[in-house]
């Protein structure tokens, strides 16, 4: 058999239907162990062919790329069983559909964004309505309906306020038996990001709501340092106007955060603990996205540099921590800005970004703080609500200092802005512009 049929072959030999239909009776975890062997076998023969078959037409290109994200947690788990954030989340297929693992204009992104978050809203209703009719396999221990039937509510009203009069969301048609090839067409792409991504280590109900909310954030994440990104590179250009309209994108992915979260707080603290073991050392202090958010906007907390220096996902990223790499709070502080006229309205743009991360910061330390009363150390191996504390406390000082007036590289950006600012506004706050790459790692 000639190498391309081989590695055809091993694809077709591996279900990938019946490894979902497996981890949904059950949970992840629960996984034969020798259906996750076979996954992290055939990660690492795709591995080995990309690596040494430099001429692969872009067809298979594209499911092996694709496969390989997937299959890529269940190589992690396999040599160490111990979850950390992206394989627990499988962050690289997020990532995939985000369209961010390549050089991507940030409007495309911004779209992936907006639809990948109502998508995956939708996702998480049609879970919890289906869980109340019975219609729902997964996720049956600690089922509270009452709980349930007070987070339909807010799930349908922030949906509602977030998609406005005009959702930018396919209807899907039904994604159950699908193959590797279909997931890779355009109408299955919506498929592999709801169903590649989902899989909560445990049946444990709540914890489909806590993976979900993972996965709108970083959407949301995402929004944001893209955002910050075209932002600052049209306030080194000079445009300071520009550059505030930049900071409107940003706004509507912050700001969903917050009900974000609220949704997440119905949660009883008791049924996060009979999950919180299973999920291992993940926590979203790895995430890269959130990291590099940070660093955008207000330049690398020391703390928080030295305690993921080790994290491999998180490799490069002190890098950006160089004054070379303007923060948009070094930028605030900047003679182009404090002696421009036109500084009003970016400062009134950065004032609102940062009221609406502000907004989330507290509510999501009061849910550590809550959540983790009694034990002394996060998932993340932090000592938890201390250290998350010190680290809310240093970014708002340091949007705080930045905002308050008494207080690079070359430009790469080559879009619109306010055009699309105003787009965003006027219609149903959908970004809308194309800038230069986004800063990104993915494996
Ligand atoms: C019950 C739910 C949650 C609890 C109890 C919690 C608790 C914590 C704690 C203790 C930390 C400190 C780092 C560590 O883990 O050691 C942390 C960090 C973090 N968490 Fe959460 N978290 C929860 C949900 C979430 C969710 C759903 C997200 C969304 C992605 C998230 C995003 C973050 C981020 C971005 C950090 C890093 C913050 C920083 O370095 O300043 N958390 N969380």
């Amino acid at each position: 058999m000639n190498p391309e049929d081989a590695i055809r072959a091993a694809l077709a030999d591996f279900d990938v239907a019946d490894y979902l239909v497996a981890a949904r009776s059950q949970g992840r975890a629960e996984l034969p162990s020798s259906l996750r062997h076979d996954a992290a076998v055939l990660y690492r023969r795709i591995v080995d062919y990309r690596e040494h078959h430099s001429q692969i037409s872009r067809t298979l290109d594209d499911i092996l790329d694709l496969a390989q994200r997937f299959l890529s947690s269940e190589a992690f788990f396999d040599h160490t069983p111990v979850p950390r954030y992206r394989a627990y989340t499988n962050l690289s297929v997020l990532n995939w559909y985000l369209c961010t693992i390549h050089r991507t204009p940030y409007q495309r992104i911004w779209k992936r964004c907006v639809t990948a978050i109502q998508l995956l809203l939708h996702d998480l209703l049609s879970f919890e309505v289906n869980s109340l009719a019975g219609l729902e396999s997964r996720g049956a221990d600690s089922f509270d309906p009452a709980t349930v039937r007070h987070r339909v509510g807010l799930l349908r009203s922030t949906l509602a306020a977030f998609s406005g009069s005009e959702p930018n969301m396919t209807l899907l048609g039904p994604c159950a038996g699908l193959a590797w090839d279909d997931y890779v067409t355009d109408a299955g792409a919506e498929c592999a990001l709801l169903q590649l991504t989902a899989f909560p280590q445990t049946s444990e109900h709540d914890e489909y709501l806590f993976l979900r909310s993972i996965h709108i954030s970083e959407c949301c994440f995402w929004g944001v340092l893209t955002a910050t990104l075209a932002a600052a590179e049209q306030v080194k250009r000079g445009d300071l106007l520009r550059g505030a309209s930049c900071l409107h994108v940003a706004l509507p992915f912050a700001a969903l955060l917050t009900p974000l979260f609220q949704i997440l707080k119905t949660m009883p603290p008791e049924h996060f603990r009979r999950f919180r073991a299973a999920t291992g050392q993940a926590s979203a202090v790895q995430s890269r996205t959130y990291q590099l958010m940070q660093i955008v906007l207000v330049g690398a907390n020391p703390a928080t540099i030295g305690f993921i220096a080790d994290v491999d996902d998180l490799q490069g990223v002190a890098a950006y921590d160089h004054p070379a790499f303007p923060s948009l709070a070094s930028l605030l502080k900047a003679a182009i800005v404090v002696e421009s006229p036109a500084a009003g309205p970016l400062r009134e743009g950065a004032a609102a970004l940062d009221k609406e991360l502000r907004k989330w910061r507290t509510l999501h330390l009061g849910i550590a703080r809550k959540y983790l009363a009694d034990l002394p150390m996060g998932t993340g191996g932090s000592s938890g609500p201390s250290y998350l504390k010190l680290s809310v406390q240093h970014t708002m000082q340091a949007a705080g200092d930045a905002l308050n007036p008494d207080g690079g590289h070359e430009a790469v950006y080559g879009g619109e802005c306010d055009e699309h600012d105003a787009q965003w506004r006027q219609t149903t706050k959908r970004p809308v512009f194309s800038v230069a790459p986004p800063l990104s790692r993915d494996n």
